[in-house]
C-alpha cells in the first residue's frame, strides 16, 4: 500500500494536492472493489443468479470511467483544508461515483445507447441475453427491466454509503440528486417535444442542471462542507457551474464530433436523437437548413453532423468553453483554499474542459 507523508512536522511542507488527491483515489478505488465483492457475495446465498444483478452495476463501476465526482468531492475537501487523515470523506466521494453509475444505466436506457466505457451498456447486455437463451416475453423489455432495477440499486448502494457520511450533507445530496433527475427529465423533453425550441438558454441550463451540479459544482461543496467550511460555498457555485457547463459542452462535442473508439460510446446519438444542447441550438440560430431537418424530424445524425461542420458552429462552442474556463478560474482567484489547491483546480477544469473521452 502506498503509504505518503500527510502530517507535517514543523518545517515539513504538506505533500503536494496531487499526491494527496491521488492516494485518497486509490483507497477510493479499493473500496468500490471491496464493496461489490462483499455484496455479489451477499446476494449470491440467496439466490445465485442475483449475483448477476449486482454485478451489471459492479461490472460498470470495474469498467472504469473517469471518477471525476469522487475527485472533485475529495478536491473540495483537501482545498478546504480538510484533514487527510481522516477518510470519512470517502464515503461521500464512493457515493457520488456509485450515483454516478445510476444515472449512466438509466440514462443509457433513455438514449438508447448500446455502449459505454467501451461495453456493452446494462441493458444492451441483458436483453441480449434473453435473445441468446430464447427466454419468454420480448428481449427490450427484459433487458431494459432488468437495467431499471441495476440502476436502482446503485442508486440504494449510493444513498448507504451517503448515509455513513457526516450527517450534514442530507440537504446538499437531496438537492444534487433531484436536480440530476429533472435535468434529464427536461433533456428527453425537449427532445422529444413536437415544438422543438431553439432556446440556447435552455440548453446551457439542461447542460448544467443534468450534469454539471452532480458532476463538479455539487461534490466540490460535498467535500468542502465535510471539511467544515460552508465558506467556500459560493467560490465552488462559481467555478463549479461554469467548469460542469463546460464538461457537458465537452460531452456534447465528443458526441457530435469526437471518436466513439476513445469515448467508449455510441457516436452521433445526440444529433440522431435532436437532444437541445447548446452544439445543435446555435447550428438551428445560424442556419435555417439546420432547423428545417431538425424539424422535419428527418435528419440522420450522419447528415446533421456534416452539415453542423459547415456551419462553423463547433468553433463558437470552443470559445464559450474557453470562456466558461476562463470565468470557473477567476471565480477561485481569491478564495481561501489550502496551499496548491487553486493551481490544481485550475489544472483540473482544463482536464475536463479539454479532454477527447
Ligand atoms: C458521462 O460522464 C455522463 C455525463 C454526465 C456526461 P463521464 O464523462 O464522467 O463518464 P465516465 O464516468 O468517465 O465514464
Ligand atoms: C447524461 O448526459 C447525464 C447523466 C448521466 C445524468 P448524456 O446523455 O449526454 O451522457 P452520455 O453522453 O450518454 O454519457
Ligand atoms: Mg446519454
Ligand atoms: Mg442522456
Ligand atoms: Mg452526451
Amino acid at each position: 500500500m502506498t503509504t505518503i507523508d500527510t502530517k507535517p512536522g514543523n518545517n515539513a511542507p504538506a505533500a503536494p494536492p496531487r499526491k494527496l488527491l491521488g492516494h485518497l483515489m486509490e483507497l477510493l478505488e479499493k473500496r468500490l472493489h471491496e464493496f461489490f465483492r462483499a455484496e455479489r457475495e451477499r446476494r449470491s446465498k440467496a439466490y445465485s443468479q442475483a449475483a448477476d444483478l449486482v454485478g451489471s452495476v459492479a461490472d460498470l463501476v470495474g469498467a472504469g470511467g473517469k471518477r471525476v465526482r469522487p475527485a472533485f468531492c475529495l478536491s473540495g475537501y483537501l482545498a478546504a483544508g480538510g484533514d487527510p487523515e481522516d477518510h470519512r470523506v470517502l464515503r461521500a466521494a464512493v457515493a457520488l461515483e456509485l450515483l454516478h453509475a445510476a444515472a449512466l444505466i438509466h440514462d443509457d436506457i433513455m438514449d438508447a445507447a448500446t455502449r459505454r466505457r467501451g461495453v456493452p451498456t446494462v441493458h444492451e447486455r441483458h436483453s441480449a441475453t434473453h435473445r441468446l437463451c430464447g427466454w419468454r416475453g420480448e428481449d427490450r423489455r427484459y433487458g431494459e427491466g432488468v437495467a431499471v432495477l441495476a440502476g436502482d440499486l446503485a442508486l440504494v448502494y449510493a444513498d448507504q454509503f451517503m448515509a455513513a457520511a457526516p450527517p450534514l450533507v442530507d440537504a446538499l445530496w437531496a438537492e444534487l440528486r433531484t436536480e440530476l433527475i429533472v435535468g434529464q427529465f427536461v433533456d428527453v423533453h425537449v427532445a422529444a417535444a413536437a415544438e422543438f425550441p431553439v432556446d440556447p438558454q435552455l440548453a446551457r441550463w439542461i447542460a448544467v442542471t443534468k450534469s454539471g451540479r452532480y458532476t463538479i459544482h455539487r461534490p466540490l461543496e460535498l467535500g468542502a462542507a465535510i471539511a467544515g467550511r460552508p465558506d467556500l460555498s459560493d467560490a465552488f457555485e462559481a467555478y463549479g457551474s461554469a467548469i460542469g457547463e463546460a464538461f457537458q459542452l465537452r460531452d456534447d462535442l465528443i458526441d457530435a464530433f469526437g471518436d466513439g473508439q476513445v469515448s467508449g460510446k455510441p457516436d452521433g446519438l445526440d444529433l440522431a436523437q435532436h437532444k437541445m444542447t447548446l452544439l445543435l441550438g446555435a447550428a438551428m440560430q445560424r442556419d435555417l437548413g439546420i432547423r428545417d431537418l431538425v424539424r422535419a424530424g428527418d435528419a440522420g445524425a450522419g447528415r446533421l453532423r456534416s452539415r453542423l461542420r459547415e456551419t462553423g458552429v463547433r468553433v463558437d462552442i470552443e470559445r464559450h468553453i474557453d470562456q466558461l474556463v476562463d470565468d470557473g478560474c477567476r471565480a477561485i482567484a481569491q478564495a481561501p483554499l489550502a496551499a496548491g489547491w487553486r493551481e490544481e483546480l485550475i489544472e483540473m477544469a482544463r482536464l475536463v474542459a479539454y479532454r477527447d473521452r
